[in-house]
């Protein structure tokens, strides 16, 4: 039988994340015994993880009160202070609070309104139809997560942000060796070191990406972030690679995650594909549901920085930290009915994939329309699909989805 405080485990062993099953066992026992429980676990500070949808909303909703900083990811208490000390000169939006957060989110949320959105539906549809023939001419059979559903995520946000595409690979391996960090087979080395070492091989990328934009202007969302102001002041080099950094890792390995986890799901409930058939209306709700299903993200943390503060009975003392569970709160089921089943109709899906409040995903439409653009190009034209082997999924703390997903298919 397993215990709460195995339970609470599971949160600090990238393998956890890698088996569905027992991952949500242990969720769903700290949620029906301990959903306020406070993990101690050699290797990492201590932490109180939150597994119930309406307490993750509860903190969120309350930004004043708890902070983003200065532990806004779980990782080891090593990552801990390399965050910490990190944070202080390279700046993202995830990492930093009032009173600058509103004014740099302010920077670019224009750009990710459904209204501005629209202007790009040709070019995400174009896109998704160059994935689906991708797939039609790997000749029936492929590894869908590194072979399609890394890609073309990757197109569309570095398509945004205007950069060039003989750049896409290298900014891929960089993405995956950083979300992928706890996986034997993503990471660039064991030590925090190395790891470094990716950060900054992405910050000369970025250094002349900025130096160029601000020479030579263009349209596109390298250059409203080169040419931003903070204070009346010009962003500083390493707040302007703090933003490249976010909205180029933040937007693809996550949709890809939800894309391919999304596929895979409709695999394990074969029924749920053929009433998207049938209906392809289903699409839109299909592809939240996809996100709730897989919840790429798998946490973000908040401290307690204020004054004791209780939750469900227990006291979470000044200083401490929460974990948000996304990937727990998503199959909550005194929220969703029927939580560990795949549905692709379900509505409302109250779904907290994207986080809540101040830090909401600021990419959520765009995932969204990616993801709608790729199922309506391909169930349409797929007569038929199998796995093709086993499929597996990456060993993360943060970040993760399928890993591989063979599949053998007949498409048109
Ligand atoms: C299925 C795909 C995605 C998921 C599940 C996801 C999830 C999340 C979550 C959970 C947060 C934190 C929210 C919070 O703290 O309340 C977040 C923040 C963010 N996401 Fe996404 N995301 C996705 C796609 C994207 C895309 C495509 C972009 C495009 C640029 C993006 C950009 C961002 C940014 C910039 C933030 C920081 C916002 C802030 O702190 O103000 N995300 N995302």
């Amino acid at each position: 039988m397993l215990t709460v405080e195995e339970a609470g485990r599971v949160f600090t062993d990238p393998t956890a994340y890698a088996d569905d099953e027992r991952f949500h066992a242990a969720c769903a026992l700290l949620r029906r015994e301990a959903p306020v429980h406070r993990v101690e676990v050699e290797g990492f500070n201590p932490f109180w993880a939150i597994t119930k949808h309406a307490d993750v909303m509860e903190i969120e909703r309350q930004h004043d009160l708890w902070l983003n900083e200065p532990r806004p990811i779980l990782g080891p208490a090593v990552s801990d202070e390399q965050q910490r000390q990190m944070n202080m000169t390279i700046r993202t939006l995830i990492s930093i609070d009032a009173p600058d957060h509103p004014l740099m989110r302010a920077i670019t949320a224009d750009w990710f309104l459904p209204k501005s959105l629209s202007r790009l539906d040709d070019r995400i549809a174009e896109l998704a139809k160059r994935y689906v023939d991708l797939m039609a001419d790997l000749g029936g059979e492929c590894d869908f997560m590194p072979d399609v559903a890394a890609k073309y995520p990757l197109y569309v946000i570095l398509s945004i942000l205007g950069l060039p595409e003989d750049d896409f690979p290298l900014i891929m391996k960089l993405t995956q060796e950083l979300f992928g960090a706890s996986d034997p087979d993503m990471q660039r080395g064991a030590t925090p070191e190395e790891a470094f070492a990716t950060i900054q091989e992405f910050f000369q990328y970025f250094l002349a990406v900025t130096e160029d934009r601000r020479a030579n202007p263009t349209e596109d969302l390298a250059s409203v972030i080169a040419n931003a102001t903070l204070h009346g002041e010009p962003l500083t080099i390493f707040d302007a690679f703090g933003y490249y950094l976010i909205i180029a890792t933040a937007g693809h390995d996550t949709t890809s995650s939800s894309i391919a986890g999304g596929l895979h799901a409709l695999l394990q409930f074969p029924d749920q594909l053929e009433r998207l058939r049938k209906d392809p209306s289903l699409v839109t709700p299909a592809i939240d549901e996809m996100i709730r299903w897989v919840s790429p993200v798998k946490q973000f943390m908040r401290t307690n920085l204020t004054g004791d503060y209780v939750l469900r009975g227990q006291t979470i003392p000044k200083g401490e930290a929460v974990l948000l569970s996304y990937a727990s709160a998503n199959r909550d089921e005194e929220v969703f009915g029927d939580a560990g089943t795949f549905d692709v109709g379900r509505t409302p899906n109250k779904h907290v994939a994207f986080g809540f409040g101040a830090h909401y995903c600021l990419g959520a439409q765009l995932a969204r329309m990616e993801g709608r653009a790729f199922y309506n190009e391909l169930i349409p034209r797929l007569e038929s699909i199998e796995l093709a082997g086993d499929p597996a999924y990456i060993q993360t703390l943060f970040v993760g989805g399928p890993k591989h997903l063979p599949i053998r298919y007949k498409i048109s």
